[in-house]
């Protein structure tokens, strides 16, 4: 892990489920490298193992062989507690689905990584505040969820997920759920919050004049890159 700038290192990711007798293979052996401030897409049909590679990538799930690093740590040898926080420092995470609690505010949604993180109340709501205003959501910022159209919930998540300047933001297939027109807002969006955060952005997505808009893209199949 001395190559200069790369953020996390994927190396030899395995990941399989037991079937019947047998074993269901997801992923069959998949590297992939991030580096610091870099965009690209993932690209595949349904049930390539994206979705599985994102999650294994952004720690929510284990792999059964391989090895994961980031700036130099092994986050395969840490237990739950550690990555967690780990993740909720150094990660975003963007999905098809808003996952807002609906029994909170736009505004109080957004601070639930700090509080988490234990920061206090005054700086989590001054943080939240600037971010639901960058995204043009100044006038939406006391709204519950059921109050908000599906673009203005997806921009909140995103807020959500940035809020503690992760170092990469993952989104599986975040405008999945979104009208073309909103969704090219939000894609928009992403590539100006990439500049204006310095972030790395790993997106995986079913629409190719998304992916096409990335530096870079990647197409997976049955738990490989296509060649
Ligand atoms: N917990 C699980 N148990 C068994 N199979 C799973 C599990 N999670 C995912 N899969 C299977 O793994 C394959 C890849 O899933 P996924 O990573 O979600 O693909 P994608 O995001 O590319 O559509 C699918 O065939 C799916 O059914
Ligand atoms: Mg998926």
């Amino acid at each position: 892990m001395n190559n200069v700038g790369t953020l996390l290192k994927a190396v030899d990711i395995h990941k399989s489920y037991a079937q019947g007798t047998g074993e269901l293979e997801i992923l069959r052996g998949i590297s992939l490298e991030i580096k610091e401030g870099e965009a690209f897409a993932i690209l595949g049909s349904s049930g390539a193992g994206k979705s599985t590679l994102l999650q294994i990538m952004g720690t929510l799930d284990r792999p059964n062989r391989g090895e994961l690093y980031c700036e130099g740590r092994d986050l395969l040898a840490m237990n739950d507690e550690e990555l967690s926080k780990f993740r909720n420092s150094e990660m975003g995470f963007v999905f098809q689905f808003h996952h807002l609690l609906g029994e909170f505010t736009a505004l109080e949604n957004v601070m639930i990584p700090c509080r988490v993180a234990g920061e206090n109340v005054k700086e989590a709501k001054e943080k939240a505040q600037h971010l639901l205003n960058f995204m043009g959501l100044f006038d939406r910022k006391e709204h519950y969820p059921n109050q908000l159209s599906g673009g203005e919930l997806q921009r909140v998540a995103i807020a959500r997920a940035l809020v503690r300047h992760p170092k990469i933001l993952f989104a599986d297939e975040p405008t999945g759920n979104l009208d073309s027109t909103t969704s090219a807002k939000i894609q928009d969006l992403f590539f100006k919050l990439k500049e204006e955060m310095k972030l790395a952005l790993v997106v995986v997505t079913h629409d190719l004049a998304f992916a096409t808009r990335f530096p870079k893209v990647y197409r997976m199949k049955d738990g490989l890159w296509q060649a």
